[in-house]
């Protein structure tokens, strides 16, 4: 049996996965997410982050042998994020790639963690190339034209915050916990999200561009004019409509990239692709749309596994294997 083992660690999730490259399946995946060590910090702190990776990872690793009833020799490639992300973190998962790779002469995969993040749509679903990628997350909202799982054309996409960090930031401002995606997504069902207007970033400009900072410097300028609002029953009216000026800007600017590509099918990945309010209505005004399965939006090794399987051909063989350095490669379209 042909094995290969993923790992995610760019940020505040740990994350192994399993992928049987001889029945093409996911085999086996678990994270264990940090959010609730985070969540005391109101953000993710990267030195602790990246002691966290190193006290899981060695138990996820020993769960992935036993639950699978494998060694570590049996993975035949490894594959790895080695970038974008945080470099401590990133460290982590690599250290333990490359040690694997030390013991058992095991090829490695460096993995864009971006490009995991939209090619994981073929987790569930064939998708043909190219394809408008729109991703969503924590870090990053940027189009791109996926013309394979390695050519990637950015076209466009945040000057500023990233979708996800409007959600944390503004409910930070309202006084929700680390990360309040969810929280807000969840408050805003039982909102009026036409109650309050708050501004869509670079609505005139004829970019696929993404501005957020506007956004939080409203809510924050709403929230000092209308004090103890957030501590009231209009919590869900404001999460309602600041989540809609998240959304709107997000379905105003895939218009503009798709005026950009041509028509193209549209798939949608990141943490951000969970908001039931962006499926819904990117759904409603787009033909051809695609959403990363919930489960493998936010970060997870499954999606870095898939990646690996379909680039088998970047595996780079012992003993240069042991020279990968966390962000040394892919970097131009960053
Ligand atoms: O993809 P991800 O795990 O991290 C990065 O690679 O950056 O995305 C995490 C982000 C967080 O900002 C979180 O608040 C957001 O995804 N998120 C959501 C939802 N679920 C997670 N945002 C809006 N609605 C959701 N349901
Ligand atoms: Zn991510």
């Amino acid at each position: 049996m042909k094995l290969l083992l993923g790992i995610e660690t760019s940020c505040d999730d740990t994350s192994l996965a399993i992928y049987d490259l001889d029945h093409n399946e996911l085999k086996w995946h678990k994270s264990f997410s940090q959010e609730f060590i985070m969540a005391k910090w109101g953000g993710v702190v990267p030195e602790i982050a990246a002691r966290n990776h190193v006290e899981k990872l060695t138990h996820l690793f020993q769960s992935a042998l036993s639950s699978n009833d494998i060694q570590s020799s049996d993975f035949n490639y490894i594959a790895v994020t080695s970038l974008p992300g945080l470099l401590g973190p990133l460290l982590t998962g690599m250290n333990l790639a490359k040690s694997l790779s030390l013991i058992n002469q095991t090829p490695i995969i460096p993995v864009n963690h971006l490009y995991a993040h939209l090619e994981a749509i073929h987790l569930t679903e064939s998708i043909s190339y190219p394809y408008l990628g729109l991703l969503v997350s924590g870090g990053h909202s940027s189009f791109f034209i996926v013309k394979s799982s390695q050519d990637f054309e950015y076209l466009g996409g945040t000057i500023d915050d990233a979708a996800g960090e409007a959600f944390d930031k503004g409910g930070k401002l309202i006084g929700l916990e680390y990360p309040s995606g969810k929280i807000i997504d969840d408050l805003a069902k039982d909102g009026d999200k036409s109650r309050y207007e708050f501004p869509i970033g670079l609505k005139a400009q004829d970019t696929c561009n993404l501005s957020y900072s506007g956004l939080k410097t409203a809510l924050r300028v709403f929230l000092d004019k209308n004090p103890g609002i957030e501590k009231s029953n209009e919590l869900s009216n404001v999460a309602a409509s600041y989540q809609e000026a998240i959304v709107e800007a997000l379905k105003l600017k895939t218009k503009k990239a798709l005026k950009i590509s041509g028509k193209l099918p549209i798939v949608v990945g990141g943490g951000v692709a969970c908001n039931s309010r962006l499926r819904e209505v990117l759904t409603k005004n787009f033909q051809d749309v695609h959403f990363v399965s919930p489960q493998f939006c936010t970060d997870n090794a499954a999606m870095i596994a898939n990646y690996g399987r379909l680039n088998l051909d970047l595996a780079i063989s012992y003993p240069q294997s042991l020279e990968l350095d966390a962000q040394s490669r892919y970097s131009k379209s960053l």
